[in-house]
This record gives structure tokens, C-alpha cells and sequence, in this order.
């Protein structure tokens, strides 16, 4: 048997119908460049978020680089963050000029340990960048204490958890709501992806959503005046209409992965070289990645491979050990909990359309391993 770690072809038998004559109707008219999907997508994807703006932009990294421009950070200013994620959350903190300060996880979620970031908090600081990892909230309602005892701007990396939400003194808060702004990204592989880069900013600050839908638009909100100098960084019209068709089955999809989620975790427990997934109480995981923490890792990989089943590590170098980071002084061992999970962590198959069959036989072959 054959288990990819992600079938997109599946996801499009199976919606094809309903996405093509949407792309078609793009093709028909034409208007390619900042047509009328974009803006029914930025009004969904702010409802979801329970925002009140939703901003396009051309991929995720860009989502999270345009609300970071708009803080002016300058040379010394500091965001503080997780080396525990993918390497935009920091690259672009460092493309808008800021300096990232790296501080570790909490062991259970991979989410960045709001105690740490209580500690690393100085003068120079100016926002704090959680990220919702795998599809999980950050403790959001613990970071807004921080955030508002030192003035900081708070900026959401859920690039991976779109519809992610935690329930905050028994009320339901999105991922996207609390956040003083928030990235996403709908990278193909992402629970909503398009068929090419794209991704978008919410907000709730009106005069931020202004000021980042002319970012984008090379800093004017109207053409060839330009009030300071921001980029090319819109949402593709035919990306927006290939999103807007998916939007609708996203909930069914979350849906389908956390019931994916809970049958690998009945299949795999009481194997103590085998650590799946905790989910924080009061959250709602989407479940992006179904991400184990295991014993002899590295020769499980070689093992799973062998057997056909699609697997992958996010992510092997926590951040604040890559070369391009080396000035900022983070020795071996200075963040350990980031840099024991970079070495124990395994991702697996998770997408919605696994059959059960598939699930058995990825169970099966772990719990033969480790016999
Ligand atoms: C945590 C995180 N941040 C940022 C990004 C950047 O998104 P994109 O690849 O759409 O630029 C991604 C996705 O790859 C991500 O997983």
C-alpha cells in the first residue's frame, strides 16, 4: 500500500466540479488583476476570523511581512517569537527590519511558552508573534496580559490554522480575533489552499486595514499616488476564486482530521516510544499536521518510507540554530525544549481523504516497528 503524506489530487476529484467553473468565470471575464472574488473572499475569511477585515495579499509570508512593516520598526526593535516553526514567521520579522528574539516552547503544544516570553520582554520590544502551530491556538488569552501590561502589538502567525479556535472563559475565540493582526497562508498543502501561492491579513483596526490594503498596493489607495512606498503583494483573482469554492467544504475537512486524529491516537496508544498530539484543554485543533513525538525518530523515517507512507519533519533546525541567525547568538542548548522536538518530532498522512484502510495500515506499521 501506497500512503502519501498529502493526495491533493484527491481533494480535486472530488471538488473539481464545483471550483473549474469558478476559474472559468475569472478566465471569461478577464479581470485577473483585483476582480470582484477577492473582496467576497476577504468578507469570508474576516467572518470566520471574527475580524472585521479581511486583507489579500500573495502568500502567506507576505501576510505576515506587510503587518510587520506596518509596526515601523526600527534598526534594534525587537518581536519576540518561536524558533519552533517554519522560517518565515522570523525571515519576515527580519525583512521588516525588526530584530527576532527567540524563546522556547511549551513541551506539550510546540506553542511558544508564554512565561518566556514574559521573561524575554525589554525596552526595544514591540509585538510578540505566536504562532498556531500544526493547526493548535497559541494561549492567546495569556499573551493579550503580556501585551497589554507592555504595549505591545500582537501578530498572529496561523498560516496553519485557519478555523482554529479556543475557548477563552467558556466563549469560542477564532484564530484571526484576538490578535492585533494575523497572517494566513493558503499554500497549496494548507486545510484551505489554492491552486498557487496566496494568502491574507485580518485585522480589526480600521485604520490598520487601510494602511495595510495600500501596502500592498504599493503604498496608494489610489493609482499612481503614493502616499509611502509599499509593494505589489495582491491576491491573485483566480486564486481568490479557486479559495472562495473551497471555502465552504473547509469545516467538513478540519472536521475529517480531527476524526483522522482521534483514530491514530486510539491505533497508536500504549506505545510508550510514541507521544501523539496533545490538544490543549479549550482547544479546537485543525489538525494541519498530525505531528508525534517518537523515540529512535530518524529510523522511523527510513522505516515508514520503506513502507510506503509518506512522512515528513517540521521541522528539523529550530531557527534560532540556522546560519543566517548566527549573529543573534543562540548557542546549542539555549532553547532546549525547541531543539528536542526538532529532534523527536514526525509528521504524518492526516489529509481528509485517507480512507480507514490507509490509517490501519500506517498504524500497523508503527506498532510493528516498535515491537
Ligand atoms: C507557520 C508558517 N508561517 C508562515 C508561512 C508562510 O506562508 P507561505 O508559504 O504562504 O508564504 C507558512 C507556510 O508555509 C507557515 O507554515
Amino acid at each position: 500500500m501506497n500512503v502519501p503524506l498529502l493526495d491533493l489530487v484527491g481533494q480535486y476529484r472530488a471538488i473539481k466540479d464545483e471550483v473549474l467553473p469558478a476559474l472559468q468565470a475569472v478566465i471569461e471575464s478577464q479581470q485577473f488583476i483585483m476582480g470582484p472574488s477577492i473582496a467576497q473572499l476577504e468578507a469570508k475569511v474576516a467572518e470566520l476570523s471574527h475580524a472585521r477585515h479581511g486583507i489579500g495579499c500573495a502568500s502567506g509570508t507576505d501576510a505576515l511581512l506587510l503587518p510587520l512593516k506596518a509596526l515601523n520598526l526600527k534598526p534594534g526593535d525587537e518581536v519576540i517569537t518561536t524558533p519552533f516553526t517554519f522560517f518565515a514567521t522570523a525571515g519576515t520579522i527580519h525583512n521588516a527590519g525588526g530584530r527576532p528574539v527567540f524563546v522556547d516552547i511549551d513541551p506539550d503544544t510546540f506553542n511558544i511558552d508564554p512565561a518566556a516570553v514574559a521573561a524575554a520582554v525589554t525596552p526595544r520590544t514591540r509585538a510578540i508573534m505566536p504562532v498556531h502551530l500544526y493547526g493548535q491556538m497559541a494561549e492567546m488569552e495569556r499573551l493579550l496580559v503580556i501585551a497589554g501590561r507592555h504595549g505591545l502589538k500582537i501578530v498572529e502567525d496561523a498560516a496553519q490554522a485557519i478555523g482554529a479556535r479556543r475557548s477563552i472563559d467558556g466563549v469560542w475565540r477564532m484564530a484571526g480575533e484576538l490578535g492585533w493582526a494575523t497572517g494566513y497562508s493558503f499554500f497549496p498543502s494548507k486545510n484551505l489552499g489554492a491552486w498557487g501561492d496566496a494568502g491574507m491579513i485580518v485585522t480589526s483596526d480600521d485604520a490598520a486595514a487601510e494602511r495595510l490594503r495600500k501596502l500592498r498596493l504599493h503604498g496608494g489607495a489610489k493609482q499612481y499616488h503614493h502616499e509611502e512606498v509599499g509593494t505589489n503583494s495582491r491576491l491573485d483573482t483566480v486564486q481568490a476564486a479557486v479559495l472562495l469554492a473551497k471555502l465552504p467544504h473547509l469545516a467538513e475537512w478540519s472536521e475529517k482530521r480531527r476524526e483522522h486524529a482521534a483514530y491514530y491516537g486510539q491505533g497508536l496508544s500504549g506505545l510508550t516510544a510514541v507521544r501523539p498530539p496533545v490538544v490543549a484543554p479549550g482547544n479546537e485543533h485543525i489538525f494541519h499536521q498530525y505531528t508525534l513525538r517518537v523515540d529512535r525518530r530518524d529510523a522511523l523515517q527510513v522505516y515508514l518510507k520503506g513502507k510506503g507512507i509518506g512522512n515528513a519533519i517540521y521541522y528539523p533546525v529550530p531557527l534560532h540554530r540556522q546560519p543566517c541567525f548566527a549573529d543573534l547568538r543562540y548557542p546549542a542548548g539555549s532553547l532546549p525544549r525547541s531543539e528536542e522536538a526538532a529532534l523527536e518530532v514526525i509528521s504524518l498522512p492526516i489529509y481528509p481523504e485517507l480512507e480507514r484502510a490507509q490509517l490501519d495500515y500506517v498504524i500497523d506499521a508503527i506498532r510493528e516497528y516498535y515491537r
